[in-house]
């Protein structure tokens, strides 16, 4: 088989590493790819990026199965694009993909089927916005209806908070249309966890959970990034809660995507509250976490190949998922001062990792990785203990160099 990954990220790079370990595939194409992919096992970066030239490039090169990483390409509507085409695509369709593309879109799902979810309002007028910020309870959470790479979320404190968000993003326009509209959200006090699931909109399976740790500072501490960091599976998730889970957010929401008729086969990812009250959804992915990703794919020992396309052929009821019992850690390598401004073209230096070594935010020239990101590199190592995967993993830091380079000491740690 040829198969076409769709990219340039540590997930990408995890995709990539995990299909080629698939016996039926021959070669991956990953477009663009970044530093890691160009040195992966069966794998070769080609420099596609419009959906034009990656349908042009699948149909020249006789591509078996495209699976797209990123959440952009599928909520343009990418895999209605493939599959009219007769091409093989692993993804949801565009109008499945909303479910991630816009959160009023999503949490109006999650209520018509009566998923446990934080109450929400949504408006377009900033005016009557306003007015209810006026007199909501605090902390709230306003969030930009559309897609702002990770930053369209404010948990404000206080009415001037709010109205400042509602300001940079209805008037600045800061998410280049997507805060035109905003979702207003009750705050929701508990851990969070991810679950990553795969459906053929028959079934949903759940893969093992996972632990993100989404601030850029030890203890939790400074702005959210894309994740720092995680670990597998997540220690939050009791059977109680996996429990909670399946019957409150999993089955309505397989039922709803029934009842829609929507179309939704590949990663539903829910990234779920555990709080004193129960189990909450916080909102759908419609594809895998960074770098959440990176953690979950080792301990697969089922052919992830085989699950997808059994997922396009509408087999997933008869496929069964198999994982490795043990756990797994993640720790993202990342250029000193991300979230925020940071440098790039640093040259990398990895000596003896025995870490799972997946790039993020840097290309290759002549075999030399330099950084083109906020987050690098991520190690992964996995375990039958979770301690010794994190104490694997940190002992293998100083095996990876370069200028700048920044880190959370403390994945794995538990603060509430
Ligand atoms: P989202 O993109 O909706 O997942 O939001 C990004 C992050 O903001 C989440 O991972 C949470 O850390 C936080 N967040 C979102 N919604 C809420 C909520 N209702 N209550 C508390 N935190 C939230
Ligand atoms: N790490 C969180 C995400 O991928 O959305």
């Amino acid at each position: 088989m040829k198969v076409l990954v769709i990219g340039n990220g540590g997930r990408e790079h995890a995709m990539a590493w995990k299909i080629s370990l698939s016996k039926a595939v021959e070669k991956i194409y990953c477009a663009p790819g970044n530093g890691g992919t160009s040195m992966e096992n069966k794998c070769e970066n080609v420099d596609l990026d419009t959906i034009e030239e990656l349908l042009l490039f699948a149909k020249q090169e006789n591509i078996d199965l495209t699976v797209v990483g990123p959440e952009v390409k599928l909520v343009q509507g990418i895999v209605d694009v493939f599959k009219k085409n007769g091409l093989k695509i692993f993804g949801p369709s565009k109008v499945a993909a909303q479910l991630e593309g816009s959160k009023s879109f999503s949490k109006d799902f999650m209520k018509k089927y009566g998923i446990k979810t934080a109450s929400y309002e949504v408006f377009q007028d900033i005016e009557i916005a306003k007015k209810y910020a006026e007199n909501a309870e605090y902390p709230l959470v306003v969030k930009a209806d559309g897609l702002a790479a990770g930053k369209g979320v404010i948990i404000c404190e206080s009415c001037h908070d709010a109205i400042k968000a509602l300001n940079e993003f209805m008037i600045d326009d800061v998410f280049k249309g997507a805060g035109k509209t905003v979702v207003f959200e009750e705050f929701l006090d508990g851990v969070e966890a991810s679950i990553l699931s795969v459906t053929d909109g028959n079934v949903i399976i759940p893969f093992i959970s996972a632990k993100d740790h989404k601030q850029v500072f030890d203890k939790d501490q400074g702005p959210n990034t894309g994740g720092m960091g995680a670990i597998v599976p997540n220690p939050y998730c009791t059977p109680e809660v996996l429990k909670e889970f399946h019957d409150k957010i999993l089955l309505p929401t397989l039922e709803g995507i029934k009842t829609e008729n929507m179309d939704y086969c590949g990663i539903i990812f829910f990234g779920i509250m555990i709080t004193k009250k129960g189990t909450y959804l916080l909102e759908y992915n419609v594809r895998m976490g960074d770098p959440e990703t990176q953690a979950v794919l080792p301990l697969l020992i089922s052919d992830f190949t085989e699950i997808m396309l059994n997922a396009i052929d509408g087999k997933l009821k008869y496929t069964k998922i198999q994982w490795k019992k043990e756990s797994s850690s993640c720790v993202v390598l990342a250029s000193g001062g991300y979230p925020g401004k940071y440098e790039t073209g640093k040259t990398i230096d990895i000596k003896n990792a025995k870490s799972k070594v997946f790039v993020a935010g840097a290309t290759a020239a002549s075999g030399i990785l330099k950084t083109t990101g906020g987050r690098v590199i991520a190690l992964v190592n996995t375990d039958k203990s979770l301690e010794e995967a994190i104490r694997a993993t940190y002992r293998d830091i100083d095996n990876v160099k370069f200028d700048d380079m920044y880190y959370r000491r403390d994945i794995g740690t538990l603060y509430k």
